[in-house]
């Protein structure tokens, strides 16, 4: 059998922060109700001209770096995101362009919020068919982009960043199981209103900024992540207190606690860096991930689910010994 492992992370945060405080002169909202509703305390956002591509080229070198591999091992390159660069060539053909890796295939995924948790399903599957030996998985926005910033329903919950893993062919799991959801009848709920193939005129009019009804979401996410965890412990027969660590989409404290109340898991056990990044997407679980390997909590052999919820609805899960 083959299975496919994680051997190297890496993330990028742009360098300017945006705190609680800034965004109080911005828009009528505080540090305490933000921190209240959320967790959040700043963010990142990407300087003028810092693009998607950019954050994910930092990231997935620093993810190639500690996995020992040279760029002309890379035979497969997928990028989860919202915020592409541009329409046309996927962010993925950009980043494989930076990183001078030629001819393997190179794609995006976008599935918002869960897109990291779909981009590394992929690149599983792929592995474990034996098509593809080593790939580089990245979840990279700039989702300042497409808030609007007057807007503090919004505009408080967001950041910028990126996070990648290098995904290798192994003898041994890795990657144990994903699964993957999705049910687009709730677009309406949390959404960008505009895109391309409606024409330039309503985004020139700004009108293509996140729009979500914050509420209707929370509720969603929080049911929605409890029937996660219940699915992946039970394709893979294990319990509970098997689980080292938990590391979660990061949209809101509220809702990442109610996932580890499910899994009857400590904080303690839980990743959690919505504080300092916001939600950034699909870069927030590969963001987290590499936080806590590279200060030292996440341990070879240990572990972890990977679980997230996002637009669409999407939503999904990975349940992986690190
Ligand atoms: N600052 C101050 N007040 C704000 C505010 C802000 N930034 N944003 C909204 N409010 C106000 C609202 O206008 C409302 O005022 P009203 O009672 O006078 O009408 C009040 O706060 C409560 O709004 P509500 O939307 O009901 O708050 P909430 O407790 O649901 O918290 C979210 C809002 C967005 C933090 C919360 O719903 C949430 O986290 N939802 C899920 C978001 C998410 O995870 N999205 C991504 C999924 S990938």
């Amino acid at each position: 059998m083959i299975y496919s492992k994680i051997t190297g992370t890496g993330s990028y945060l742009p360098e300017k922060v945006l705190t609680n405080k800034d965004l109080e002169k911005l828009v009528d909202t505080s540090d305490k109700w933000i921190q209240e509703r959320t967790g959040i305390k700043e963010r990142h956002v990407a300087a003028e001209g810092e693009t998607t591509c950019d954050l994910a080229l930092h990231a997935s070198r620093r993810a190639i770096e500690m996995s020992g591999i040279s760029n002309a091992d890379i035979d497969m390159v997928i990028l989860a995101t919202t915020t592409a660069d541009k329409i046309f060539p996927g962010t993925a053909c950009l980043l494989q362009k930076k990183l001078d890796v030629h001819g393997c295939p190179a794609f995006d995924v976008q599935a918002v919020c869960t897109g990291f948790v779909y981009a590394l399903s992929i690149a599983d599957k792929f592995i474990r068919a034996g098509e593809t030996q080593c790939a580089l998985v990245v979840g990279s926005e700039t989702l300042s982009r497409i808030l609007d910033w007057n807007d503090r329903s919004t505009c408080v919950l967001f950041g910028d960043g990126a996070g990648a893993v290098v995904l290798e062919a192994a003898a041994e799991p890795g990657i144990m199981s994903t699964h993957l959801h999705a049910d687009g009848s709730y677009e309406h709920l949390l959404h960008v209103p505009h895109g391309i193939s409606i024409g330039y005129e309503q985004l020139k009019a700004g009108e293509a900024y996140v729009y979500m009804e914050g509420n209707a979401v929370f509720k969603m996410a929080v049911n929605t992540l409890g029937q996660i965890v219940d699915e992946a412990l039970e394709a893979n027969r294990i319990g509970k207190s098997d689980i080292d660590w938990l590391v979660p989409h990061q949209a809101n404290s509220r809702i990442i606690e109610a996932t580890a109340r499910k899994l009857k898991m400590s904080l303690e056990r839980v990743v959690v860096t919505v504080a300092q990044h916001g939600n950034t997407s699909a870069a927030s679980i590969p963001l987290a991930l590499d936080v806590a390997v590279r200060d030292g909590r996440i341990k070879k052999g240990q572990t972890l689910m990977l679980e997230a919820f996002g637009s669409g609805f999407t939503w999904g899960s990975a349940l992986l010994k690190f």
